[in-house]
Formats: structure tokens, sequence, C-alpha cells
């Protein structure tokens, strides 16, 4: 599968990129920063991988992402440990921006999109449902 992977350069994200790649998966990552992606994973695995830059509260740039690349699939794992220094907390928005784009992915590629998330639960509960039991048949979580 193609998968595009948001939170690359996080304690998770950067186990789940060479995770992917082993079990042969092409990856796309979305991150803030591309110099903070070079100084957390390993050329070896940066060689293999197709990088984007943006927000991921920015819903369109991860649908455009998404669309161009062709993907089949995504892995969330951008967010917030709940570990110190605390910071606002934005995962709400990051989850409606990744589920609202999964969605509309699915749409203009005409196949269902595979979606993980990694944390978010509580916001996950609120937005998803709505948008899950409505268009269900685009999407498999
Ligand atoms: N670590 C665990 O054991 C664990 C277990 C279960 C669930 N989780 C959940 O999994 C998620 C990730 O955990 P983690 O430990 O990997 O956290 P982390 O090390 O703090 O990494 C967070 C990642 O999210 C990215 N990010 C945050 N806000 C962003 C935004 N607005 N746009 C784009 N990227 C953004 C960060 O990018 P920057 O590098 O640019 O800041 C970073 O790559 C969290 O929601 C957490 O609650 C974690």
């Amino acid at each position: 599968m193609k998968v595009l992977l948001l939170g690359a350069t996080g304690t998770l994200g950067s186990r789940i990129t060479p995770a992917l790649l082993s079990h042969q998966h092409q990856v796309v990552v979305f991150v803030r920063s591309e110099n903070k992606l070079k100084e957390t994973l390993p050329p070896s695995i940066l060689s293999k991988v197709a990088v984007v830059t943006g927000d991921a509260t920015d819903s369109n740039a991860i649908l455009e992402t998404l669309v161009n690349h062709d993907c089949d699939a995504f892995v969330n794992s951008a967010g917030q440990s709940n570990v110190f220094p605390w910071q606002a907390p934005r995962m709400q928005e990051i989850i409606n921006a990744v589920a609202t784009a999964g969605v509309e992915a699915s749409k203009k590629l005409n196949h269902p999109m595979r979606g993980w998330f990694l944390g978010g639960l509580t916001a996950m509960c609120v937005h998803l449902e709505a948008v899950f039991t409505q268009r269900r048949h685009h999407f498999q979580l």
C-alpha cells in the first residue's frame, strides 16, 4: 500500500516509518519541518520516503497530499503526548483535519481509504462517529 504518515518526527512516527518500509509499503511523510525529519531519521530511511511539509491541522494540504500521491491509507501519529512541556491541546483540530481529508480523498480517488489514529480518542468520539457513519462506504476505520 501507499501510506501517508503524519507525525514522522515524533516518538511513535520515527518508529512507524521504518516499520512500514520493512513491510514493503511505500511511505509519504507529512511533517512540519524537513530539517527536524533529517535529524530524526537516518539517511537510509529518508532516502526511501517522499516528504511533504505542512501542518496537520491543514485539511486541504493533507487532502492534496493523499490525492497527489494516490495513497491507499494514512497513519496519524501527529499529536501531543501528555508529557512535559505541556502545550495547548490541538488534538481536536488535528483529528478533524485528518479525518475530513481522509474521507474527501477517498471520494476523489474513488476507493476506500484506510486510517489509523494513534491518539486523540476523545476527539475522535466527537467527530468521527458523525463523519464515518454518514460515509461508511468511503472509509475503513
Ligand atoms: N508515545 C506513546 O507511547 C503513545 C502511546 C499511545 C498513544 N500515543 C499517542 O500518539 C500520538 C503521538 O505520540 P508521540 O509519543 O509520538 O508524540 P510526540 O513524540 O510528541 O510526537 C508528536 C508528533 O506530532 C507532530 N505534530 C504535532 N502537532 C502537529 C501539527 N500541528 N502538524 C504536524 N505535525 C504535528 C510532531 O511534529 P513536530 O516534530 O514538528 O513537533 C511530532 O512528529 C499522541 O497523540 C499520543 O497521545 C502515544
